[in-house]
């Protein structure tokens, strides 16, 4: 099966990261992932033209443009990042004649199952080795309740989707916090009868919602509840403004955290308050952080219904904490990252109630616990978490140099290139080609600050 993130002919790609203690500058990151996943897909099926600035051109969303072309959707890319989808409305979708690979990436697999349960057709999905092995159940099982009929291989993919079901709106509480299911459920219940609600157990990145409002699709949320009316037609004819990726910004947050002793900006970033956790979780540390809000009201069409601001960070000690656990579900890709803060902190760092952090491109507890662990951080790993023994307060102590595996996944990749800025020897960070998935462009950006850091096959 070939998925967007698999091996490249050479065999794997590394990084070599030398140790380096200072960084600074003003840059910007590429477009959110997430959000450029939800601007495609629901430009594919409002009526009209949508066209999105700022689209994240990486691996991932560029599997699902290529599956919305296979879904018979007219998508053009006058520009790296300005994508113009020509929509078909609700029921215009056509079957694919060819199993639909999502490459690496989960968000697509798991939006694409909501969006293709209530259509005429049959659907089948795979992707890379990776998200071949992750749970699929979580979001089928509900679709099955809304009268879907899906397989999966032993709760994996392939996922195939039987055409023709017909869907009706269904009551759901999800057991667990998850934006991707939501989302699913949030696309499936456009194609029911009646009003599907859902039930958050915690505040998840809400980008749908916000989105689904921008196409004139009304939804009422009222606390964690969430209603939805099918059979809502989607209203194109505006653009998209995608702003910079909160979780790509946050290997820079770090960065500044630890080394920017004359201060690091991070212009027009998303700053969505069910993305931004991580700042309350350095800021809890005594990160020396300051957020600057744009002035553009965050329901104009431009803004995608975002708010975005520019994030000036400064190096200082940083002391470990207790993570409060309502904070896990705001920053849940921003783990591996904050490991790398935790362990050059003073202190001890614990993480509970994380999980779903097993179920990631990689088990990121694991390979985290792993990767400080050769780097003589000591670590414990925990069911649902991990307690990281920093090695101290401000470039007081220092991680050894060494090997990384980042197990194919791009967060862990980037989060260990952020260590070189406390490392004492050089960091060799193995298979990394899965960084193309989400930030095409770190190895520039991250040398334009400072860090001394080389792909090599
Ligand atoms: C995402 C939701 C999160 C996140 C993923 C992107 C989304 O996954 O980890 O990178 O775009 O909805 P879960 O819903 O599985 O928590």
């Amino acid at each position: 099966m070939s998925g967007a993130g698999q091996l490249q002919p050479g065999g794997l790609r590394h990084y070599v990261a030398a140790p380096v203690s200072r960084v600074q500058g003003r840059i910007e990151v590429p477009g959110d992932k997430s959000i450029s996943h939800r601007a495609l897909m629901l430009g594919a099926i409002a009526d009209g033209a949508t066209r999105i600035e700022g689209f994240l051109a990486s691996e991932d969303c560029l599997a699902t443009l290529a599956a919305l072309r296979a879904l018979g959707v007219h998508v053009q890319r006058p520009a790296d990042s300005t994508v113009q989808v020509q929509g078909v409305g609700l029921a215009g979708l056509q079957g694919s004649a060819t199993a639909l690979d999502l490459g690496n990436a989960g968000t697509a697999m798991r939006l694409m199952m909501g969006l293709l349960a209530g259509q005429a057709f049959d659907s089948t999905l795979v992707g890379d080795s990776s998200l071949m092995r992750r749970p699929m159940e979580r979001v089928a099982q509900p679709l099955r309740a809304m009268g879907a009929r899906i397989d999966t291989h032993q709760g994996r993919p392939p996922v195939l989707i039987h055409g023709g079901a017909g869907l009706h709106a269904i009551d759901y509480t999800l057991p667990i916090a998850s934006a991707q299911v939501k989302s699913a459920l949030l696309l499936a219940a456009l194609y029911a009868h009646g009003t599907t609600s859902v039930l958050e157990p915690a505040p998840t990145r809400d980008h749908t919602e916000r989105m689904l409002r921008q196409f004139g699709v009304q939804l009422e949320c009222r606390g964690a509840r969430i209603h939805l009316t099918g059979q809502q037609r989607l209203h194109g004819g505006t653009g998209v403004r995608v702003p910079g990726d909160f979780s790509s910004a946050a290997f820079f947050i770090v960065a500044g955290c630890l080394a920017a002793a004359d201060g690091l900006t991070i212009c027009n970033v998303g700053c969505n308050p069910t993305r931004t956790g991580l700042l309350q979780m350095l800021k809890l540390m005594g990160a020396d952080i300051h957020v600057q809000p744009h002035c553009v009201a965050p329901d104009s069409p431009e803004a995608a219904g975002e708010p975005t601001a520019d994030i000036h960070v400064r190096a200082g000690p940083l002391r470990g904490i207790r993570v409060p656990e309502s904070l896990v579900a705001l920053s849940i890709d921003e783990f591996p990252v904050f490991f790398i803060a935790a362990a050059a902190a003073e202190g001890q760092t614990v993480v509970t109630g994380a999980a779903e952090l097993r179920v990631k491109e990689s088990d990121r507890l694991a390979a985290m616990a792993q990767g400080l662990t050769a780097l003589g951080v000591q670590c414990e790993l925990l069911p649902d978490g991990l307690c990281v023994q920093g090695v101290g307060g401000r470039a007081a102590g220092r991680f050894d140099g060494g090997r990384i595996d980042s197990h194919g996944d791009h967060r862990i990749a980037m989060a260990f290139a952020i260590a070189s800025l406390r490392a004492r020897g050089p960091l060799r960070i193995d298979d990394i080609a899965n960084v193309a998935t989400s930030f095409p462009g770190f190895v520039p950006l991250a040398c334009s600050v400072g860090l001394a850091l080389q792909e090599q096959a």
